[in-house]
């Protein structure tokens, strides 16, 4: 099976979990689209919609849902996004597509994170995946040599704004043996704007597309 299949099965699985007059955070990513297209099957059960970036904010209007912010909806009932990698803890890393610092935003004020992915995104230990971290631009080059005492190395994603106004930098060859202590760490840093480790705020429910169906994992 293809992966975008894997991907939609998740998606689709995901839609189970949205109960009548619910508030609903949506991610952002290939993923997450498949969950947006889906969504109007089930229009009348959501309440509300929050959106963690402009591109998911603009397929949701194009779909007919109005997006409300953060701060009219407050605490709200289910995020549901994506993920680059994923632990047997659903410590994720996140932020390939640039969004994780409005993901991570709306995965905290959610009461239950709903990750859906297709089955290369489980991994052993995280960091494969070379790690998003969003830095103000001024900071960039100080943020990259602290990242490289760390023994990490940082690339600068040339040209890309991310919808705070801010630069990404992928941080390849890091060994996230803790990612808890690995977050707060890197958090430390001035000038990192959010760091793509979900560890604190893991998934809750990980939904895996994989050939023989969608497999559901649980913290
Ligand atoms: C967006 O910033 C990311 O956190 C996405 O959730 C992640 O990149 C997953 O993307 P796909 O669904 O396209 O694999």
């Amino acid at each position: 099976m293809e992966a975008s299949d894997k991907k939609r099965n998740a998606a689709k699985a995901a839609l189970e979990f949205i109960q009548p007059g619910m508030i609903l955070g949506v991610g952002t990513g290939s993923t997450v689209d498949f969950l947006i297209e889906m969504l109007p099957v089930i229009r009348d059960k959501i309440d509300r919609v929050v959106s963690s970036s402009k591109a998911s904010t603009k397929l949701l209007e194009e779909h007919g849902f109005e997006v409300a912010t953060l701060n009219e909806v407050g605490d709200y009932d289910i995020y549901v996004d994506g993920a680059d990698e994923s632990n047997k803890r659903l410590q994720l890393i996140k932020g390939g597509g640039g969004a994780l610092t409005r993901e991570k935003i709306l995965a905290a004020a959610a009461r239950r994170f709903i990750c859906i992915v297709d089955d290369s995104k489980l991994v052993g230990m995280l960091g494969k995946f070379p790690l998003p971290i969003e830095v103000l631009p001024m900071a960039q080059e100080m943020v990259s040599r602290r990242l490289v005492k760390m023994r990490g190395q940082p690339v600068w994603r040339e040209g890309f704004i991310t919808d705070n106004g801010n630069h990404i930098l992928d941080v390849h060859d890091l060994q996230i043996t803790n990612p808890l202590e690995m977050e707060a760490r890197i958090n430390r840093i001035p000038g990192v704007v959010t760091v793509g480790i979900f560890a604190e705020r893991t998934a809750d429910i990980l939904l895996i597309g994989e050939d023989s169906g969608v497999r559901e994992m649980r913290v």
